[in-house]
C-alpha cells in the first residue's frame, strides 16, 4: 500500500516522475484533453483546519479527471475522538478508493495508514506538506528549466513548508538555505531523517536574511504562526520582525530572483504588498501548480 505523507519516503526517480505527469497534466488541462482517469472513483478529504487552495484544487482536480469529492470536516467525523482512528481508517476504506487528510498532528495521518487498506494523501501537517513541495519543485523547474544547481532560500519559520520544501530540495539537488530567528531553525529529529534519508549535506541555517539571499534564485517565505500556534502569535510577530522579505531584502538578492510564497500570505507581516504584488513573485501560479502537482500524485497512487 502506498500513501503521501511525506517527500523523503519518495525516491529521486518517483520525484521526477510525478513532476513530469505534473507537467503533462498541465498541458493537457490548458488542451482540454486531460485523461478520465478517476472515472468511478471516489475521494474523502477530510479536514481538522481551514484550507483554499488544498480543498479546492483537489476537489476540482478530482472533478477534472472524472472522480467524485467527499467533503468531511473533521469536527463532523469525529475524527481520532468519535471511534478510534483504527475504526475510523478501516470503516472509511470500505466506502472511498482513497483519502486526503489535513490534520493538526502528523501522527494522526500515520495511525490511520497503519490501518487504513486506501491510499493516504498529506494535505498538510504540523510536520509536513508534501503536496505544497511537489508543486514548488514543479514551480521552480518552470521558472529555471533545469532546477539542479540552483538555490532556494526560505526566509521564516522551519516549518511544515520548509521541512517539505527542503526536502525536496535536496533530493533534486536544489540548494536550501534558511534564514530565521534562534531557536526557530530545524530541530534535531528533522536532522537526523534528512541526513540519513536524503543526504549527509543538511541546508545551512543563518540568522541573517540579507546573507541567505545573496545568491538566491528563489526567495521563499511562509506564515510567521501556521495553524495550530494561534497562542505563539504575539513572541512570533516579535522575533520574526527582521525577516519580512520586503524590497530592501530583494535589493540584496540577484536581479533575475523570484518570490514564492505557498499562501495564505499575512501581508504586512512576513511579505510586504509591494513584493507581494510586484514583477518577482509568483505566488499565483505556483498556487494554480497545486492542481496538476495533485493529479500526478493521485494517479500515482491509484493507477
Ligand atoms: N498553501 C495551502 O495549503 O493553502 P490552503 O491552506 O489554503 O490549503
Ligand atoms: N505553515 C502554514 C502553511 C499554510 C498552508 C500552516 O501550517 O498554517
Amino acid at each position: 500500500m502506498k500513501h503521501f505523507l511525506n517527500l523523503i519516503d519518495l525516491t529521486r526517480d518517483e520525484l521526477h516522475g510525478l513532476l513530469s505527469n505534473a507537467a503533462q497534466h498541465k498541458a493537457a488541462h490548458a488542451q482540454g484533453t486531460e485523461p478520465r482517469s478517476l472515472a468511478g472513483r471516489v475521494v474523502a478529504l477530510i479536514f481538522e483546519k481551514p484550507s483554499l487552495r488544498t480543498r479546492v484544487s483537489f476537489e476540482s482536480g478530482i472533478a477534472q479527471l472524472g472522480g467524485t469529492s467527499l467533503y468531511l470536516p473533521g469536527n463532523e467525523v469525529g475524527l481520532g475522538w468519535r471511534e478510534t482512528l483504527a475504526d475510523f481508517a478501516r470503516t472509511i476504506s470500505n466506502y472511498v478508493d482513497l483519502l486526503v487528510l489535513r490534520v493538526y498532528q502528523h501522527a494522526t495521518l500515520e495511525g490511520l495508514a497503519r490501518y487504513a487498506s486506501v491510499p493516504i494523501i498529506n494535505g498538510l501537517s504540523d510536520w509536513s506538506h508534501p503536496c505544497q513541495g511537489l508543486a514548488d519543485l514543479l514551480t521552480v523547474r518552470e521558472l529555471f528549466g533545469n532546477e539542479k544547481g540552483r538555490t532556494v532560500a526560505f526566509v521564516g519559520d522551519g516549518n511544515n513548508v520548509a521541512r517539505s520544501l527542503a526536502v525536496g530540495c535536496g533530493k533534486l539537488g536544489i540548494n536550501f538555505i534558511l534564514a530565521c530567528p534562534e531557536g526557530y531553525g530545524f530541530d534535531d529529529k528533522f536532522k537526523a531523517d534528512y541526513c540519513r534519508r536524503v543526504s549527509r549535506h543538511f541546508p545551512k541555517e543563518v540568522n541573517n536574511p540579507a546573507q541567505a539571499v545573496k545568491k538566491a534564485d528563489v526567495i521563499y517565505t511562509d506564515v510567521w504562526t501556521s495553524m495550530g500556534q494561534e497562542a505563539e502569535r504575539e513572541e512570533r510577530l516579535r522575533r520574526f520582525a527582521g525577516f519580512q522579505v520586503n524590497s530592501k531584502l530583494l535589493a540584496k538578492a540577484p536581479k533575475h530572483v523570484k518570490v514564492l510564497h505557498c499562501l495564505p500570505a499575512h501581508r504586512g507581516e512576513e511579505i510586504t504588498d509591494e513584493v507581494m504584488d510586484g514583477p518577482a513573485c509568483v505566488a499565483f501560479q505556483q498556487a494554480a501548480n497545486r492542481l496538476h502537482a495533485q493529479k500526478a500524485i493521485m494517479e500515482w497512487l491509484l493507477t
